[in-house]
């Protein structure tokens, strides 16, 4: 999948990347560099700067970065080319036909074809005569034609190949049909067959509008044997860890808050009784994916999980991952039923509100966590409850925040609001204590702060890492420089990473390209943002004195580790030393 160089520098050109990230970000100018709350992470003071000299954008706090295509990707959660493409439109280009694109996209399309073709079979097969179990067990579960419409839910028949055949009638390849996860290929005879049969089936549906895949339910608790539930597997255009059941309807709800279950069932329910801002996760917990594709459409989450100790685990790995992407998180504890679908169709929808109402923020989640641990008849145990407490209370930023939840463990414990204040304080003094001691051992280890954030591009030789680094930062700034590196070579870099950086740069300079971080190819999103922070470390004016000091000692520490014995060692340094002196 390759642009040509000269369309992509025309892209970034025509692109600023301050005015693309000013359509998400609101920047201000401080310097030569732009600054904002970084997109990607929750934060109250701006890490997030935009150069639109180097063209890059960075992040000082969670350490992404990179170019105005990067920043498309990251923010829209497109591919490579989908954000080529997008630019591309929005600086009204046109994109030069590639082979391998076109007939990725194509695939794609005939994918999406396929499922919504798929998708109508089985709704129609709903009512067809051999459905009529399936749309029986639909109404015993209380769904109505109005939400089995809605939702385009179907029914896989109690055939082997009543899918491949309706698809095949529709023109679709054995290829396509392979290649859609709804058939299974025979392991005896490669004949294909269907993957779902005598299921319910849920579709589906991306937030563009595209069916992706499918859900399936059997039809009873009967058979122990059979998952409950059946899914599509990953294909060209399902990624189950990337998509929300119903996030195609809720994404346009006006609640402004969302509400993420764990099953269709408890989605479609709540949609059902007119919540109709709730998405489901797609038969795994909770990703970052997941997390940060809700980012895009609210930055308010209310989680419902099963009340069993599954969704109570559940639940308390999703809260970071929710947080981490920026969302404020409220926690629903279920009660009186095991999940929202069973509540709504047993209480309705009025009582529902009400639990939705009192749904607790974080911290009153973890405090009842906490709480159910112990039992405070017992003195030692109301003891070590306080002291876990006061753990979590002291960390709050607003001393009311710790006041209303110190006073109200306190009455709960049954001791005085102050004493409850004094075990917060020593709780607070315990954890300065800690970090403290935490932040030293830091600072007796530096090299441990100037490693790479990700853990991928580890440096095995800091000296010539940061001399490396050096070395990059001020030639992305002062392209001229590149003509003073006739003796260094790619391969003397002790980081493979710098290395690669530093040929790529050297070429484009040498072929008059433009050198930038926008015009690096072959990078990981990782690495592009490692880069990024390298070229926007703040570092004086460019120097080429220090520039030269630090093209020798990568040369040096090249040799150095290069040399086989402790003889070649000594040999090499003085013969350094001697060429040092006659050009000094
Ligand atoms: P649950 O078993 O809690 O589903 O699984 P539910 O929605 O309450 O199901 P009903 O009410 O009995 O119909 C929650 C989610 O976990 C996934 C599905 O996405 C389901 O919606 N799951 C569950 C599977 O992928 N496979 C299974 O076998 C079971
Ligand atoms: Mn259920």
């Amino acid at each position: 999948m390759a642009f040509p160089p000269a369309f992509l520098d025309e892209l970034t050109a025509r692109n600023p990347i301050a005015d693309v990230v000013g359509q998400y970000v609101n920047l201000k100018r401080s310097g030569s560099n732009l600054f904002g709350l970084c997109p990607f992470h929750g934060e109250k003071t701006a890490s997030f700067s935009v150069s639109p000299d180097k063209g890059i954008y960075y992040c000082f706090g969670c350490h992404k970065g990179g170019s105005v295509i990067n920043f498309m990707m990251e923010i829209e959660g497109l591919s490579y080319p989908d954000a080529v493409r997008s630019l591309a439109k929005r600086a009204g280009m046109e994109v030069p036909e590639d082979e391998q694109y076109q007939s990725r996209y194509r695939q794609q399309e005939r994918l999406w074809a396929l499922h919504k073709e798929a998708a109508r079979f089985y709704h129609s097969q709903l009512y067809a005569p051999g459905g009529a179990e399936a749309l029986r067990y639909a109404q015993e579960r209380g769904m109505p034609k109005a939400i089995l419409t809605k939702f385009g839910i179907g029914y896989a028949p109690d055939h082997w190949t009543a899918l491949v055949d309706a698809l095949r009638k529709k023109g679709y390849t054995e290829q396509e049909l392979r290649d859609s996860g709804l058939v299974t290929v025979s392991r005896k005879n490669g004949s294909l067959f269907d993957r779902f049969r005598d299921r319910l089936m849920f579709p589906i549906i991306d937030v563009r509008g595209n069916v992706i895949g499918f859900g399936g339910r059997i039809l009873s608790n009967q058979d122990k044997n059979a998952a409950k539930y059946l899914n599509s597997p990953e294909t060209l255009i399902f990624n189950k860890r990337k998509n929300l059941f119903a996030l195609n309807l809720a994404k346009k709800s006006k609640q402004g808050y969302m509400i993420l279950v764990e099953g269709y069932m408890d989605a479609i329910a709540l949609h059902q009784f007119g919540f109709d801002c709730a998405v489901a996760s797609l038969g795994t917990a909770l990703t970052e994916d997941g997390a940060a594709l809700l980012s895009r459409y609210t930055d308010q989450v209310v989680l419902i999980y099963d009340g069993d100790t599954a969704g109570q685990n559940a639940t308390r790995r999703a809260i970071p991952i929710l947080e981490k992407a920026g969302l404020q998180v409220k926690v629903l504890q279920m009660r009186d039923a095991k999940d929202p679908d069973e509540f709504l169709k047993k209480y309705g929808a009025d009582r529902f509100k009400i639990l939705l109402e009192e749904s607790s923020n974080r911290v009153e989640y973890q405090l009842g966590a906490i709480l159910k641990k112990y039992d405070l008849r017992e003195d030692d145990q109301k003891v070590k409850y306080l002291q876990e407490t006061a753990e979590l209370i002291c960390t709050l930023g607003s001393s009311v925040q710790r006041e209303v939840y110190g006073g109200r463990v306190a009455e709960l414990a049954k001791i005085s609001p102050e004493a409850m204040k004094l075990e917060v304080s020593r709780a607070y003094k315990r954890r300065l204590a800690r970090e403290k001691k935490q932040q030293e051992k830091i600072d007796l280890s530096p090299a441990r702060n100037l490693q790479p954030k990700s853990r991928s591009i580890r440096y095995d030789n800091m000296k010539s890492a940061m001399a490396e680094e050096l070395v990059l930062s001020q030639a992305l700034r002062e392209p001229a420089l590149l003509d003073q590196t006739r003796d260094l070579r790619p391969e003397m870099f002790s980081s493979q990473l710098l290395g690669r950086v530093f040929d790529q740069m050297l070429k484009r300079h040498r072929q008059g390209l433009e050198v930038s971080v926008g015009g690096l190819t072959d990078l990981t999103a990782e690495e592009t943002a490692h880069i990024a922070g390298i070229a926007q470390r703040q570092e004086g004016p460019v120097n080429e004195q220090a520039f030269q000091d630090c093209i020798r000692t990568i040369q040096e520490e090249y040799q150095a580790s290069s040399a086989k014995t402790e003889d070649d060692l000594m040999a090499l340094r003085n013969k350094l030393k001697q060429s040092k002196g006659y050009q000094g």
